[in-house]
């Protein structure tokens, strides 16, 4: 591709961009009275300004309704999960039951590790990017030690080759395939967050599957970034955060991904908590958790209102503007219709 880069066509550039409108909803830091240039969307997005009148309305449904705003009104604080399910489903092409918005990024990583790794004494590698993002490493090493194995030996890196900066989807496919019944899990990002890469998620899922282990992704710098279609390509599990592309402020929740054919397995071992429970029993305080269908069932806690009001005024705009697609339905190139 040639690149232009001259002042006039990126005004030019600029003047066709189908979503020049959208600039308009975001504010932007200052400058000497100016806006900046702000080129840091991969670290924290910028406000949308729907975010503040989000936030006060619940500060206002706290005032005026204390502890009965977790039922009271059209957006109860009991349900708030629900009310960003679909557009969180549609960014990553899953269907609504397989996606939760809960905790932050690394935590719902080691949730999910606790029900896709499961190693045992054959079947007990990890394969993943060299140069992964830091606390995806971390989390790896921690939960391979926490399972008795050792990182040296039982994560296995793909690394670009000799003089090249990025990965080789050959190679990737390769060691996938090398490795083979000793893999337990295949954990990648979407989009490295480093050198830019986006990987060939469907492919990397197809292989992960040959070889009879699950297949999780890393979607930090994917999700709101690229066309996803996690449940076309069968992954088995995968994370995202929302303050970056999805610009929903730092700290921002996580979505959370489970495919269809485990969401609705009780027996899947997972790390329980009260907001995971069968919500029509929940307040009932019984002993035995049975978990809610769908991702949904992987909850731990209540609701971060303020974050996921927050989370819900970003998603709005995603939605407005038909990003994403539901699965069976392939997404444009840029994600928007
Ligand atoms: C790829 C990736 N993984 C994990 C994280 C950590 O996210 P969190 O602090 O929300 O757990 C980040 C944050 O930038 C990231 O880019």
């Amino acid at each position: 591709m040639q690149f232009d880069n001259r002042l006039d066509a990126a005004r030019q550039a600029d003047q066709q961009d189908p979503l020049r409108a959208y600039r308009e909803q975001f504010i932007f830091p200052q400058h000497q009275g100016k806006d900046c240039l702000y080129l840091c969307g991969n670290s924290l997005g910028l406000q949308p300004k729907g975010v503040r009148p989000a936030i006060l309305r619940e500060l206002d449904h706290w005032a005026e309704h204390g502890v009965e705003g977790h039922f009271r009104g059209d957006m109860p604080w009991m349900h708030y999960h629900r009310f960003l399910t679909d557009a969180a489903a549609r960014l990553v092409g899953a269907l609504p039951q397989e996606v939760v918005v809960m905790n932050t990024l690394t935590t719902n990583l080691h949730l999910m590790m606790v029900s896709f790794y499961r190693p045992t004494a054959k079947r007990y590698k990890i394969v993943m990017e060299a140069g992964a993002f830091p606390s995806d490493q971390y989390a790896m090493e921690s939960q391979v030690r926490w399972h008795g194995y050792d990182p040296a030996t039982a994560i296995i890196e793909v690394a670009p080759r000799t003089g090249e900066d990025t990965l080789r989807t050959e190679d990737i496919l390769q060691i996938i395939e090398r490795e083979g019944d000793s893999i337990a899990l295949v954990m990648f990002g979407g989009v490295n967050y480093y050198t830019g890469q986006w990987y060939d998620l469907e492919k990397i899922a197809a292989a992960g599957h040959r070889a009879g282990a699950y297949v999780g992704f890393d979607l930090a710098h994917a999700a709101g970034n690229v066309p996803l279609q996690l449940h076309d390509w069968g992954a088995d599990f995968a994370v995202w955060c929302s303050y970056k592309y999805l610009n929903s402020g730092p700290g921002g929740p996580s979505g959370t991904f489970v495919h269809e054919r485990h969401a609705n397995n009780p027996e899947l071992p997972r790390f329980a908590g009260w907001w995971g429970h069968d919500e029509n029993e929940r307040f009932q305080m019984k002993k035995g958790f049975k978990p809610m269908p769908g991702a949904a069932g992987w909850q731990l806690s209540n609701a971060q209102i303020f974050s996921f009001a927050a989370h819900k005024a970003s998603l709005d705009l995603f939605d407005q503007r038909g990003y994403g697609s539901a699965p069976g339905q392939k997404p444009a190139t840029d994600g928007f219709p």
